[in-house]
């Protein structure tokens, strides 16, 4: 979970040991994370936030299907808020 501009919403990270970037294992581990949060929680809308130029970041949320809907600061440091809702999950291809 985590706080959006005062709204707490289930929320999915991802940290990979640098040994192992770019296998798809941050983007394995989203997937599994937003799907678990779908299917287990009443809240439609699952958070990443991410900072901004953090590019492997924003690639697996990208590839997550996820979009930047807000902004926040988090721990004094400038946030995009990136999203999936639960209508979208349920209506993507991969
Ligand atoms: C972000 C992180 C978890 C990604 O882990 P990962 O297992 O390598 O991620 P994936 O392999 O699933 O996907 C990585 C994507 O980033 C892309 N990428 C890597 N370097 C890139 C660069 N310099 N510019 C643009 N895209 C880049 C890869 O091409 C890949 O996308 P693709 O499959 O479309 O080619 C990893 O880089 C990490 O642990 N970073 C440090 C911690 C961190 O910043 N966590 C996020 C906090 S919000």
């Amino acid at each position: 979970m985590a706080e959006t501009n005062g709204q707490r919403l289930p929320s999915a990270g991802w940290i990979v040991a640098k040994a192992h970037w770019n296998k798809g294992y941050a983007t394995e581990m989203g997937r599994g994370c937003i799907g678990w949060s779908f299917a287990n929680r009443h809240e439609d809308t699952v958070t990443a936030p991410i900072q901004p130029g953090n590019v492997e970041s924003e690639a697996v949320a990208r590839k997550l299907g996820m979009r930047v809907t807000a902004h926040d600061v988090t721990a004094g440091l400038p946030h995009d808020i990136w999203t999936m809702t639960r209508d979208r999950w349920q209506q993507r291809s991969d």
